[in-house]
């Protein structure tokens, strides 16, 4: 007898679809079976549903000090929202500035999510300091906290960009600690030189935020990131990639060799870059860094998706109020918040534009929103697998369920929500989290505080 069984569901097993029936005792997976045999005290009927293991975000921002404002998210918010939206897991962007000591704040962000994460988390730990006390720190942060993997940006100049000097230094060290290098790819002095002669011709809109930043300067990241690696041997990873032209780059350097891995993030899939010219100002909702970008590149990430060149979907949820925040850039869009959230409704986008459009299967959506997350992070089979030993975070999956996107429904803390109105299919009807039942139907259901961190 088990404490809980799932049954009768489609579950996505390690290389396999098949009716069946999983038994969890305490937090985790103790059986799969296909003959109806198990038996719980809990049973979870599971007919007519899919089984999925629990989705991983590897790209959440929480508390984010950026841009003269902080991401308007605490953890227990954000966190609710991850959780019924099917995502049981995050990885989260620690983003100190130029000053701060990383142990200090690898302490503050671990200690703002101990006090309210709903889900389990770990983290990325962007590195913006490089002095000889920062490189020390970083060494005891991976030898200690089992942080595995470090951030940088290649945007954002003077705030959190990284001078090459460093990048290839810091390269080295993630060569040598087994560490994956995680790049937000763009070039900041030529953003901030393309900002400077737009403002200074009165093109002040958010409609001018994605021109700042056109896809060749994103290209030209990646290639500059590949080039370091291959100079060096590290191993990089590639956020929020938004055109054709990033992952072609990235496919050129993995043929020379480079171990490059490719993110796609929810906004850049469905939402292209006519959402920020809308009028009023309304447009600023939907600036991002790199931008939204011509509907054709939604083809060119899901072929990527569906070929294997983009391994992984995740959100980039980085959440600022339309009042009181985004419209700090009324008058210049250089100063609108960078952010689009979607913690929520990255499963359910990527179910209804992904998979019910024909673009990827449903085995390939398991794979890019948390198994290939699981691996890429060293939290696999633990997590990202229907597996007996793995913890139990389950979703069973409503695949028939039809709905809109609509900020009512919205567990984060923004004030508006940037897939407004769009049509949706499928939702996490009930999800489990190391083996407790946290959300059911677009509810939390859970403790609140109960998510715990995963030393890597
Ligand atoms: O626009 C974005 N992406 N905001 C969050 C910070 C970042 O660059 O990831
Ligand atoms: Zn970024
Ligand atoms: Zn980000």
């Amino acid at each position: 007898m088990f404490d809980t069984v799932i049954k009768g569901g489609t579950i996505f097993g390690q290389g396999y679809q098949r009716i069946g029936d999983i038994g969890i005792t305490g937090e985790s997976i103790k059986e799969i079976k296909f003959d109806g045999s198990l038996e719980g005290e809990q049973v979870i009927d599971a007919t007519g549903k899919l089984v999925f293991p629990g989705f991983i975000d590897p790209h959440v921002h929480i508390h984010l000090p950026f841009m003269g404002t902080n991401a308007i998210d605490d953890h227990e918010s954000a966190t609710k929202a991850a959780l019924v939206g099917g995502t049981t897991t995050i990885i989260e962007m620690i983003c100190p500035g130029p000053d701060d000591e990383p142990a200090k704040a690898f302490a503050e962000w671990k200690g703002l999510a101990e006090e309210g994460a709903c889900c389990d988390y770990t983290f990325h730990l962007a590195v913006v300091r490089f002095d000889k006390l920062a490189k020390q720190q970083l060494r005891e942060l991976v030898a200690n906290e089992g942080v595995q993997s470090f951030k940088i940006f290649l945007a954002y100049k003077g705030a959190l960009d990284i001078s090459d000097e460093n990048l290839h230094e810091l390269m080295l060290v993630c060569k040598e600690l087994g560490i994956v290098l995680t790049a937000h790819c763009e070039n900041a002095e030529l953003i901030d030189e393309k900002q400077k002669q737009l403002i200074a011709e009165g093109k002040t809109g958010p409609e001018w935020h994605e021109p700042s930043r056109p896809r060749n300067v994103e290209a030209g990241g990646v290639q500059h990131l590949c080039e370091f690696a291959e100079q060096t041997g590290a191993s990089v990873y590639v956020v929020h990639t938004s055109c054709g032209e990033a992952v072609e780059c990235a496919m050129e350097a993995k043929e020379r060799g480079v171990d490059v891995t490719v993110e796609a993030v929810a906004p850049h899939l469905v939402l292209d870059k006519t959402y920020a010219e809308r009028l009023n100002f309304e447009g600023a909702k939907f600036v991002m860094s790199p931008p939204l970008r011509d509907k054709e590149e939604h083809d060119a990430l899901w072929n990527g998706l569906a070929t294997g060149s983009v391994s992984t979907i995740g959100t980039d949820h980085a959440p600022f109020n339309f009042k009181g925040q985004k419209d700090m850039g009324t008058e210049n869009f250089t100063l609108i918040p960078n952010g689009i959230p979607s913690i929520q409704e990255r499963v359910d986008l990527v179910h209804t534009y992904g998979v019910c459009q024909g673009k990827i299967d449903l085995q390939t959506m398991v794979e890019v929103c948390s198994t290939n997350v699981a691996k890429q992070f060293n939290m696999y089979p633990r997590k990202g697998a229907l597996a007996v030993g793995s913890d139990a975070d389950i979703v069973v999956y409503d695949p028939n369920f039809v709905g809109t996107f609509t900020h009512e429904d919205g567990l984060s803390k923004i004030d508006y929500s940037g897939f407004e109105g769009m049509e949706r299919k499928g939702r996490s009807d009930v999800v489990l989290l190391r083996g407790k039942v946290v959300a059911q139907q677009g509810k939390f259901v859970g403790e609140t505080g109960s998510g715990i961190y995963l030393p890597r």
